[in-house]
């Protein structure tokens, strides 16, 4: 493989255009023919830490690790001496006597990731699977080849980020990357508290703008993501209640009608239905929600992959 190469994966802006476009490539041609990696990193060792809750990540970064052939072990801070007091770096330290290739840790503290980066062996890849409000960059990724795959290139790409976009992770990764590989436009909308604070606007870039309606917002928008309120993540601001939220912020059938002819739905799940998305909506024709769970897969292995083999 002959990439730039990648020690850790811990936020799309610690990467080069050069390697995230690298990454969706690999991602693509893992997607259209898996078989031709399967055990191509037999024998190596993955080690899942996840302090918060997870379905698709830690699920995704297990099957991929299983479809290439790795070992793969599971550690939750539920179960593990993490309830016992021992501390993160002593639990990393002892996952690392072990001699793992990659350890996907998920937490509730922003900068775990790279923590654990800057403690890490030379032959150990620590990937970010959500640290606290910071970044989920694997989630980005798979959006984002996601959206190549349904729209094109990324230039011609109007994009409607809804929901709780301050206290979104995921919200953060995918408009770093999204901005950075040149798409046209994002329009953030949602309740004034859960918008990002102006200085934080200002260091988004011109391409991104801020709505308050939704039916401006997807206006000739040719891809809506939904995000959920991270309930876990907010104190000290009132939430609307969840038929309030889903009458003014939620996604609805009429809102793809005002939107582009071809517009496309993602999110990155869990899903709030009947909160910020309509059944309608989540399982409508548009909605590309399974097809991003597909290629989150694909999108790990290629991470993998690349970390390794780089
Ligand atoms: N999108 C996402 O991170 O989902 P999980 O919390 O289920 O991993």
């Amino acid at each position: 493989m002959n990439q730039p190469a990648l020690q850790h994966f811990t936020d799309v802006a610690e990467c080069t255009p050069e390697q995230l476009l690298a990454l969706l490539d690999l991602a693509d041609q893992i997607a259209a023919d898996p078989e031709a990696v399967t055990n191509s990193l037999s024998g190596r060792l993955l080690v899942n830490l996840f302090y918060e809750p997870s379905t698709r990540t830690r699920l995704s970064f297990e099957v991929a690790g299983k479809r290439l052939g790795m070992l793969v072990a599971n550690v939750s801070a539920t179960g593990s001496s993490v309830e016992k007091g021992e501390t993160l770096d002593d639990t990393f330290h002892t996952i690392q006597a072990m001699a793992p290739d990659c350890v996907v840790l998920r937490h509730p503290d922003p900068g775990t990731a790279k923590h654990l980066a800057n403690l890490a062996a030379d032959s150990v890849h620590v990937i970010n699977a959500g640290d606290g409000i910071a970044a989920h960059p694997s989630q980005a990724l798979l959006d984002a080849m996601t959206l190549r795959q349904a729209l094109g290139d990324f230039a011609g790409i109007r994009l409607v980020m809804a929901g709780d976009i301050r206290h979104s992770r995921v919200a953060r990764s995918s408009i770093r990357l999204l901005t950075t590989l040149g798409v046209e436009e994002i329009r953030i909308c949602g309740p004034r508290q859960f918008q990002p604070t102006a200085e934080r606007l200002a260091e988004l870039g011109p391409r991104v703008s801020v709505f308050e309606q939704l039916e401006d917002a997807v206006d000739g928008a040719n891809a809506i993501m939904m995000l959920r309120i991270q309930k876990e993540r907010i104190s000290g601001i009132e939430i609307p209640g969840a038929d309030e939220y889903h009458q003014r912020w939620g996604l609805r059938a009429e809102h793809l009608e005002m939107a582009g002819p071809n517009c496309v739905v993602l999110h990155p799940g869990p899903m709030n239905r009947g909160v910020e998305i309509a059944s309608e909506v989540a399982d409508g024709p548009r909605s590309l929600i399974r097809r991003q769970v597909r290629n989150g897969l694909y999108a790990r292995m290629a991470l993998l992959k690349y970390l390794m083999e780089s």
